[in-house]
């Protein structure tokens, strides 16, 4: 692990402009940057960076970050390998921190893995290749199946020749760890103290991690599985852990991300012999159901999954499994089924790569319709079982529930309504009752708490009143994004002698909530920090490990309140004055905010006087509470400085 101290280093070295601009040519325009953003095509430029805020932001695509997740998405580098970047443009020596025995006997463990990973691998190589039994054995089948050497190289792939040790003996000779080598699988320890080849008379797959380090080994027998197993993979051990790979994804990473699409297909073969085809967004998943640490791999490059398997393999019904994890991840998913006992190998390779993407394009089945199909089948005219087959779709389907998917959900309730032949309106109040279901089980009911600071000074005992409607209370966004930008903006400093900016933001927060959720988690986190920490620099959030967190700090860092300037332009006779220091912006923003909020609170009374008119008791109490709102309202908005929005 990199030091805490080493990373601060790092961090307090970064010339964001300096290492954009090795990729991107900026202009400078004011205090920004601007340029052609890098992660999608645009003739006009809208890509920003901040060299004082350390952070840039793409108003055309919408991405964002700091320096390094910037290293990390444009040249898909892991965290520790922007660090290591960063470190050796800016001679910074990377200092590790002591790890526990235990955590170094597992990094030694790793280390010697890969390094007897790599020597395998090397002699695989080079028996296929260099040696009459190699050529003639392994060489020759892999080219009777139609792959050409280059793509055998690509791969790394090899062949175990059919002696007994003749990968144990060379692995001996260079004093290799027994205990190590039979944890790799490579070898296996027969009469007690002999080590003998595991993989004889295979060819080899390496397995790679994302970073193209070799993980294990998938070894194959040569032609027809009759008597041994067709695979022998290996073992799981401190490097290899199957439910994390996809095979091919280090081949795959950058033509999925420039696809935005990528292939799921069963096996090893079928990755290389798309890979030779030209088709290279495509990983295998070894023909077991998808795990969530998978669908994390692919969904680190794009939303649309399209899994390409033949028809009636055992495969299909293990990928189906689980994929509810897909969709509720916000995943496309998408099926192709390959017709006539081929798989995507032995297809490509009798069509080619042209009718094979035609195939594809014209047969990607929707999965979720497609599970749909496949479970009406199996109900025949069981209407138990079709009413059970309704209620399944209708919990996959109330899985789609971003805000921006409702679209996607609505289309799909029109056509899985059409297949179980009932009423759309039908499926709808299915997948609402799920809905409804699941907020109430996650107790994500939004509860809106305005009332304590005002039930103490007025008295009174109606809390009915101060139940603010949520509809209300969204439309204070503006000045809760104000409230939360000054507080990472300038929490750390002072206030008085006594007390910090933050003390003087969070006595605010604490009688008006807010109502933004995400806006909320970062004042958890700041307050978290301040546990920890007891200061919180902005860096923090800028530097954040929660990507979504991070954006929204950012967003709120791009976007702050003196934009309200351009309204004094709009509305006539509105005085607009700037803000003499941070200070000055921070009561102005409490000041807003507390304003607007008050302003929810005044329009929930209204209604309430009108709708309660009849009761005279409630009506009086509803006046005087208005009432004493009026005048608060009115002591928070003396002076005021900047526009509000109201
Ligand atoms: N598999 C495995 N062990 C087996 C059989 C299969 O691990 N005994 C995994 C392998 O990753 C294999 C995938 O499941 O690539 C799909 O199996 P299969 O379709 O039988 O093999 P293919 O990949 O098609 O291999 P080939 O084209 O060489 O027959
Ligand atoms: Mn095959």
């Amino acid at each position: 692990m990199i030091t805490p101290q080493t990373i601060e280093q790092i961090k307090s070295r970064i010339d964001i402009i300096d290492v954009i601009g090795e990729y991107v040519k900026l202009k400078k325009r004011g205090a920004n940057y601007l340029g052609n953003c890098p992660f999608h095509n645009e003739k006009t430029p809208s890509f920003t960076v901040s060299p004082a805020k350390e952070i840039y932001k793409c108003f055309g695509c919408g991405k964002s970050g700091n320096t390094i997740t910037f290293l990390m998405e444009h040249d898909k580098l892991s965290y520790v390998e922007a660090l290591k970047w960063l470190a050796n443009r800016y001679g910074i020596e990377i200092e590790e921190t002591e790890v526990s025995p235990e955590q170094k006997q597992a990094a030694l463990t790793s280390e010697s893995l890969y390094v007897i990973n790599n020597f395998a691998q090397k002699f695989f190589e080079d028996k296929l290749f260099n040696s009459e039994e190699g050529k003639h054995v392994g060489l020759s089948y892999l080219k009777e199946r139609g792959f050409r050497e280059h793509i055998i190289n690509k791969f790394q792939i090899g062949y175990n020749p059919s002696a007994r040790d003749e990968l144990s003996k060379a692995l001996a000779q260079n004093q290799f760890n027994k205990e190590l080598l039979t944890k790799t699988g490579l070898v296996v320890v027969r009469n007690e103290n002999e080590l003998v080849d595991n993989y004889r008379n295979r060819i080899i797959f390496p397995i790679h991690n994302n970073s193209g380090k070799i993980i294990g080994f998938g070894a194959r027998v040569i032609g027809k599985a009759d008597k041994a197993p067709k695979y022998i993979n290996t073992p799981e051990n401190e490097l290899y852990n199957k439910s994390k790979v996809l095979y091919g994804s280090y081949f795959a990473r950058m033509a999925i991300d420039k696809a935005n699409e990528c292939l799921l297909v069963e096996g090893y073969t079928d990755v290389i012999s798309l890979h030779q085809a030209g088709i290279e967004n495509v990983v295998a998943s070894g023909g077991t159901s998808l795990t969530t640490e998978q669908l994390r791999i692919i969904k680190k490059y794009t939303n649309n999954l399209t899994i390409i398997y033949d028809g009636d393999s055992a495969g299909v019904k293990a990928a189906l499994r689980g994929l509810d994890m897909a969709i509720e991840e916000g995943l496309n998913v998408k099926l192709v089924l390959i017709p006539d006992n081929e798989d995507p190998d032995s297809y490509v390779n009798k069509v080619g790569t042209t009718a094979f993407n035609e195939f594809i394009a014209a047969n990607k089945k929707d999965f979720i319709i497609f599970q749909l199909e496949i479970m009406m089948k199996d109900a025949g005219g069981d209407i138990n079982k079709k009413s059970e087959v309704a209620n399944a779709i209708a919990a996959t389907l109330s899985k789609i529930s971003e805000p921006k998917d409702l679209i996607k959900r609505r289309e799909y309730t029109k056509r899985c309504a059409e297949i179980l032949n009932i009423a759309e309106v039908d499926l709808t109040n299915l997948i609402n009752y799920h809905i409804k279901d699941r907020i109430i089980k996650e107790n994500k009911l939004p509860k809106v708490n305005e009332s304590e600071f005002f039930k103490d000074s007025l008295n009174t005992k109606n809390e009915n009143i101060f139940e603010t409607s949520i509809n209300v209370l969204l439309d204070s966004n503006f000045q809760e994004r104000e409230i939360v930008r000054l507080l990472i903006e300038y929490g750390d400093l002072n206030w008085d002698q006594e007390k910090k900016i933050h003390e003087i933001i969070f006595e605010t927060l604490n009688q008006f909530h807010l109502s933004n959720e995400d806006l909320k988690k970062i004042v958890e986190q700041y307050e978290e920090e301040l546990n920890n920490n007891l200061i919180v620099t902005k860096n923090f959030f800028i530097y954040i490990d929660d990507k979504s967190l991070q954006n929204l700090v950012i967003g709120l860092l791009y976007f702050p309140f003196e934009l309200s300037f351009n309204w004094s332009k709009k509305i006539e006779g509105l005085k607009v004055q700037l803000v003499k220091d941070e200070k000055e912006a921070v009561s102005e923003g409490i000041k807003w905010y507390q304003a607007k909020k008050l302003r929810a609170m005044l329009l929930e009374v209204e209604l309430d006087i009108q709708k309660h008119s009849h009761d005279e008791k409630l009506y009086l109490k509803n006046i005087e509470v208005h009432m004493k709102l009026k005048e608060v309202e009115k002591d928070v908005l003396k002076n005021p400085k900047t526009v509000i929005f109201y």
